[in-house]
């Protein structure tokens, strides 16, 4: 599974990095990015979460 934050959408809400804070942190630009590509199968529920729940749909998911 993989994953990006799409810059243009996303509000920097920080929602995600809460949510599972292993794949997501925050940019100096204050939106958030994927430290990584790849989504290790123990943070897969939690990035899932972390897309369902961000207010702007700025989290995609790739299976
Ligand atoms: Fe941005 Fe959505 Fe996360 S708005 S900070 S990608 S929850």
């Amino acid at each position: 599974m993989k994953t990006r934050v799409d810059p243009d959408l996303c509000t920097g809400c920080e929602l995600c990095v809460q949510t599972c804070p292993d794949v997501f942190e925050m940019t100096d630009d204050s939106v958030a990015q994927a430290k990584a590509e790849v989504v290790p199968e123990a943070q897969q529920g939690s990035c899932r979460e972390a897309a369902e729940d961000c207010p702007v749909e700025a989290i995609q998911i790739e299976d």
